[in-house]
Protein backbone atom coordinates (compact mmCIF):
# COMPACT_ATOMS: atom_id res chain seq x y z
CA UNK A 1 0.00 0.00 0.00
CA UNK A 2 0.83 3.55 -0.67
CA UNK A 3 -0.06 6.56 0.95
CA UNK A 4 0.54 9.04 -1.65
CA UNK A 5 0.81 7.52 -5.44
CA UNK A 6 1.89 9.44 -7.89
CA UNK A 7 0.18 10.62 -11.10
CA UNK A 8 1.24 8.27 -14.24
CA UNK A 9 -0.66 7.65 -16.43
CA UNK A 10 -4.29 9.59 -17.68
CA UNK A 11 -4.40 11.99 -14.54
CA UNK A 12 -6.21 14.85 -15.12
CA UNK A 13 -6.44 17.89 -12.70
CA UNK A 14 -8.81 18.45 -10.39
CA UNK A 15 -10.02 21.19 -8.00
CA UNK A 16 -10.79 19.07 -5.25
CA UNK A 17 -7.35 17.84 -3.50
CA UNK A 18 -6.63 13.97 -2.98
CA UNK A 19 -7.48 12.57 0.57
CA UNK A 20 -4.35 12.56 2.69
CA UNK A 21 -3.77 10.21 5.62
CA UNK A 22 -4.51 12.42 8.11
CA UNK A 23 -8.24 13.06 6.19
CA UNK A 24 -8.44 8.79 6.70
CA UNK A 25 -7.27 8.83 9.93
CA UNK A 26 -9.75 11.45 11.13
CA UNK A 27 -12.83 9.70 9.22
CA UNK A 28 -11.31 6.05 11.05
CA UNK A 29 -10.64 8.19 14.30
CA UNK A 30 -13.08 7.43 16.83
CA UNK A 31 -15.72 10.74 18.06
CA UNK A 32 -13.35 13.85 18.82
CA UNK A 33 -9.96 12.03 18.39
CA UNK A 34 -7.49 15.08 17.13
CA UNK A 35 -5.40 13.83 14.03
CA UNK A 36 -5.24 17.35 12.61
CA UNK A 37 -2.39 18.73 15.05
CA UNK A 38 1.25 18.21 13.78
CA UNK A 39 2.74 15.34 16.02
CA UNK A 40 6.73 15.81 16.71
CA UNK A 41 8.39 13.12 14.67
CA UNK A 42 8.70 9.33 16.61
CA UNK A 43 6.69 10.65 19.50
CA UNK A 44 4.00 7.71 19.73
CA UNK A 45 3.57 4.27 20.46
CA UNK A 46 1.11 2.70 18.02
CA UNK A 47 -0.93 -0.53 19.35
CA UNK A 48 -3.01 -2.80 18.16
CA UNK A 49 -5.77 -4.79 19.56
CA UNK A 50 -6.89 -7.77 18.02
CA UNK A 51 -10.34 -9.69 18.77
CA UNK A 52 -8.35 -12.02 21.68
CA UNK A 53 -10.74 -11.39 24.97
CA UNK A 54 -6.91 -13.88 26.33
CA UNK A 55 -4.32 -11.09 28.14
CA UNK A 56 -6.74 -8.18 27.62
CA UNK A 57 -7.03 -6.60 30.42
CA UNK A 58 -3.13 -7.63 31.12
CA UNK A 59 -2.32 -5.88 27.92
CA UNK A 60 -4.42 -2.64 27.97
CA UNK A 61 -2.95 -2.12 31.68
CA UNK A 62 0.37 -2.06 30.19
CA UNK A 63 -0.89 -0.30 27.26
CA UNK A 64 -2.22 2.52 29.68
CA UNK A 65 1.02 3.22 31.04
CA UNK A 66 3.04 4.00 28.17
CA UNK A 67 3.30 7.43 26.81
CA UNK A 68 1.81 8.63 23.90
CA UNK A 69 0.16 6.18 22.62
CA UNK A 70 -2.64 5.50 19.78
CA UNK A 71 -5.01 2.46 19.46
CA UNK A 72 -5.57 0.53 16.24
CA UNK A 73 -8.45 -1.81 16.60
CA UNK A 74 -9.15 -4.73 14.05
CA UNK A 75 -12.79 -5.05 13.47
CA UNK A 76 -13.37 -8.15 15.62
CA UNK A 77 -11.36 -6.31 18.56
CA UNK A 78 -14.39 -3.76 18.54
CA UNK A 79 -16.51 -6.64 18.92
CA UNK A 80 -14.50 -8.52 21.80
CA UNK A 81 -14.37 -5.25 23.87
CA UNK A 82 -18.18 -4.53 23.53
CA UNK A 83 -18.71 -8.50 24.57
CA UNK A 84 -15.94 -7.98 27.81
CA UNK A 85 -18.17 -4.93 28.35
CA UNK A 86 -15.13 -2.39 27.82
CA UNK A 87 -16.66 0.29 25.12
CA UNK A 88 -14.74 2.60 24.01
CA UNK A 89 -15.45 5.57 26.94
CA UNK A 90 -14.72 2.68 29.30
CA UNK A 91 -11.35 2.48 27.36
CA UNK A 92 -10.85 6.43 27.57
CA UNK A 93 -11.47 6.02 31.11
CA UNK A 94 -7.94 3.86 31.74
CA UNK A 95 -5.89 6.28 29.69
CA UNK A 96 -4.18 9.25 30.58
CA UNK A 97 -5.48 12.18 28.43
CA UNK A 98 -4.31 12.25 24.37
CA UNK A 99 -5.23 8.68 23.97
CA UNK A 100 -6.58 8.40 20.12
CA UNK A 101 -8.58 5.07 18.59
CA UNK A 102 -8.61 4.20 14.79
CA UNK A 103 -11.26 1.90 14.08
CA UNK A 104 -11.08 -0.56 10.73
CA UNK A 105 -13.31 1.32 8.53
CA UNK A 106 -11.52 0.49 5.13
CA UNK A 107 -10.89 -2.48 3.17
CA UNK A 108 -7.34 -0.67 2.54
CA UNK A 109 -6.26 -0.23 5.70
CA UNK A 110 -6.34 3.76 4.54
CA UNK A 111 -4.91 4.74 8.44
CA UNK A 112 -1.77 2.52 8.09
CA UNK A 113 -0.38 6.24 5.82
CA UNK A 114 -0.05 7.64 9.15
CA UNK A 115 3.34 5.44 9.79
CA UNK A 116 4.76 7.66 6.52
CA UNK A 117 4.72 10.59 8.39
CA UNK A 118 6.75 9.15 10.74
CA UNK A 119 4.90 9.80 13.80
CA UNK A 120 5.08 6.09 15.40
CA UNK A 121 8.17 4.52 17.05
CA UNK A 122 6.95 1.42 17.39
CA UNK A 123 4.45 -0.70 16.35
CA UNK A 124 2.39 -3.36 19.16
CA UNK A 125 -0.10 -6.32 18.75
CA UNK A 126 -1.27 -6.50 21.81
CA UNK A 127 -3.04 -9.12 22.68
CA UNK A 128 -2.72 -10.99 19.10
CA UNK A 129 -5.66 -13.91 18.23
CA UNK A 130 -4.32 -16.45 16.11
CA UNK A 131 -5.59 -15.37 13.16
CA UNK A 132 -3.65 -12.00 13.25
CA UNK A 133 -0.31 -14.08 13.85
CA UNK A 134 -1.03 -16.60 11.20
CA UNK A 135 -1.70 -13.41 9.20
CA UNK A 136 1.71 -11.69 10.24
CA UNK A 137 3.60 -14.60 9.90
CA UNK A 138 2.73 -15.15 5.77
CA UNK A 139 2.78 -12.03 5.05
CA UNK A 140 -1.34 -11.51 5.17
CA UNK A 141 -2.11 -7.92 5.28
CA UNK A 142 -5.63 -7.56 5.66
CA UNK A 143 -6.77 -6.10 8.75
CA UNK A 144 -6.12 -2.61 10.24
CA UNK A 145 -3.71 -4.58 12.77
CA UNK A 146 -1.69 -6.76 10.47
CA UNK A 147 -1.58 -3.68 7.75
CA UNK A 148 0.25 -1.66 10.61
CA UNK A 149 2.56 -4.50 11.75
CA UNK A 150 3.48 -5.36 8.04
CA UNK A 151 3.81 -1.39 6.69
CA UNK A 152 6.11 -1.10 9.96
CA UNK A 153 8.72 -4.02 9.11
CA UNK A 154 8.75 -2.36 5.36
CA UNK A 155 9.76 0.83 7.01
CA UNK A 156 11.99 -0.36 9.81
CA UNK A 157 9.74 0.55 12.55
CA UNK A 158 10.38 -2.25 15.47
CA UNK A 159 6.98 -4.28 16.04
CA UNK A 160 6.33 -6.09 19.29
CA UNK A 161 3.53 -8.96 18.81
CA UNK A 162 2.30 -10.49 22.08
CA UNK A 163 1.21 -13.97 20.79
CA UNK A 164 -1.49 -15.96 23.26
CA UNK A 165 -1.51 -18.99 22.14
CA UNK A 166 2.34 -20.48 22.93
CA UNK A 167 1.51 -23.06 25.11
CA UNK A 168 0.48 -26.94 24.75
CA UNK A 169 -2.70 -25.41 27.03
CA UNK A 170 -4.28 -22.28 27.54
CA UNK A 171 -6.62 -21.47 30.32
CA UNK A 172 -8.33 -18.38 29.04
CA UNK A 173 -10.78 -16.03 30.35
CA UNK A 174 -14.15 -16.42 28.21
CA UNK A 175 -16.54 -13.79 28.62
CA UNK A 176 -18.34 -15.85 31.29
CA UNK A 177 -15.88 -18.66 32.49
CA UNK A 178 -12.29 -19.46 32.56
CA UNK A 179 -11.81 -22.07 29.45
CA UNK A 180 -8.86 -24.74 28.98
CA UNK A 181 -8.09 -24.31 25.31
CA UNK A 182 -5.59 -26.58 23.60
CA UNK A 183 -3.78 -24.73 20.57
CA UNK A 184 -2.97 -27.24 17.84
CA UNK A 185 0.50 -27.73 16.12
CA UNK A 186 -0.45 -24.93 13.32
CA UNK A 187 -0.96 -22.06 16.01
CA UNK A 188 2.22 -23.19 17.36
CA UNK A 189 4.29 -23.27 14.41
CA UNK A 190 2.94 -19.88 13.59
CA UNK A 191 4.34 -18.32 16.30
CA UNK A 192 7.44 -19.66 15.71
CA UNK A 193 7.20 -18.87 12.02
CA UNK A 194 6.49 -15.29 13.47
CA UNK A 195 9.53 -15.18 15.09
CA UNK A 196 11.37 -15.32 12.24
CA UNK A 197 9.49 -11.86 10.09
CA UNK A 198 12.08 -9.03 10.18
CA UNK A 199 11.43 -6.20 12.33
CA UNK A 200 9.26 -8.29 14.81
CA UNK A 201 9.97 -8.94 18.43
CA UNK A 202 7.90 -11.80 19.12
CA UNK A 203 6.36 -12.30 23.29
CA UNK A 204 4.24 -14.77 24.83
CA UNK A 205 3.35 -13.60 28.32
CA UNK A 206 2.65 -10.12 29.99
CA UNK A 207 5.78 -10.53 31.67
CA UNK A 208 7.63 -10.48 28.51
CA UNK A 209 5.48 -7.77 27.23
CA UNK A 210 6.39 -5.18 29.99
CA UNK A 211 10.19 -6.29 29.38
CA UNK A 212 10.23 -5.34 25.85
CA UNK A 213 8.66 -2.25 26.56
CA UNK A 214 10.69 -1.54 28.81
CA UNK A 215 13.36 -2.20 26.26
CA UNK A 216 11.91 0.09 23.58
CA UNK A 217 11.32 2.81 26.65
CA UNK A 218 14.96 2.59 27.42
CA UNK A 219 15.90 2.72 23.66
CA UNK A 220 13.92 5.75 23.17
CA UNK A 221 14.73 7.65 26.52
CA UNK A 222 11.03 7.56 27.31
CA UNK A 223 9.74 6.83 31.00
CA UNK A 224 6.91 4.56 32.14
CA UNK A 225 3.40 6.99 32.86
CA UNK A 226 3.58 7.31 36.72
CA UNK A 227 0.38 8.81 37.32
CA UNK A 228 -2.83 6.86 37.07
CA UNK A 229 -5.60 8.68 34.52
C1 LIG B 1 -15.44 -13.19 23.26
C2 LIG B 1 -14.39 -13.65 22.28
C3 LIG B 1 -13.11 -13.87 22.69
C4 LIG B 1 -12.14 -14.30 21.80
N1 LIG B 1 -10.88 -14.56 22.25
C5 LIG B 1 -9.96 -15.02 21.40
C6 LIG B 1 -8.65 -15.33 21.89
O1 LIG B 1 -8.33 -15.17 23.07
N2 LIG B 1 -7.73 -15.77 21.01
C7 LIG B 1 -8.03 -15.94 19.67
O2 LIG B 1 -7.15 -16.34 18.92
N3 LIG B 1 -9.27 -15.64 19.18
C8 LIG B 1 -10.23 -15.20 20.01
N4 LIG B 1 -11.48 -14.92 19.54
C9 LIG B 1 -11.78 -15.11 18.11
C10 LIG B 1 -11.30 -13.92 17.26
O3 LIG B 1 -11.92 -12.73 17.69
C11 LIG B 1 -11.58 -14.20 15.77
O4 LIG B 1 -10.72 -15.23 15.32
C12 LIG B 1 -11.41 -12.97 14.89
O5 LIG B 1 -11.69 -13.32 13.54
C13 LIG B 1 -10.02 -12.40 14.99
O6 LIG B 1 -9.90 -11.28 14.12
P1 LIG B 1 -8.63 -10.33 14.24
O7 LIG B 1 -7.43 -11.23 14.35
O8 LIG B 1 -8.64 -9.57 12.96
O9 LIG B 1 -8.79 -9.43 15.41
C14 LIG B 1 -12.47 -14.48 20.43
C15 LIG B 1 -13.78 -14.23 20.00
C16 LIG B 1 -14.73 -13.84 20.92
C17 LIG B 1 -16.13 -13.59 20.44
Amino acid sequence: MSAATPCTGNCTSSTSRSPTPIDALAAAADDGDDFDSPQPARSRFAWCLTGSGHYLEESLALAARLPQLDLFLSRAAEEVLAIYKLPFESLRERFPPGLRIVRDKSASAVPVGMLYTDVYHTVVIAPATSNTVAKCAWGISDTLPTNMLAQAGKLGIPGIVFACDTEPVVVTKAPHDWVTLRPRRIELDNVERLRAIDHCQVVASPAELEAALAGRLQALALAWNTSSS
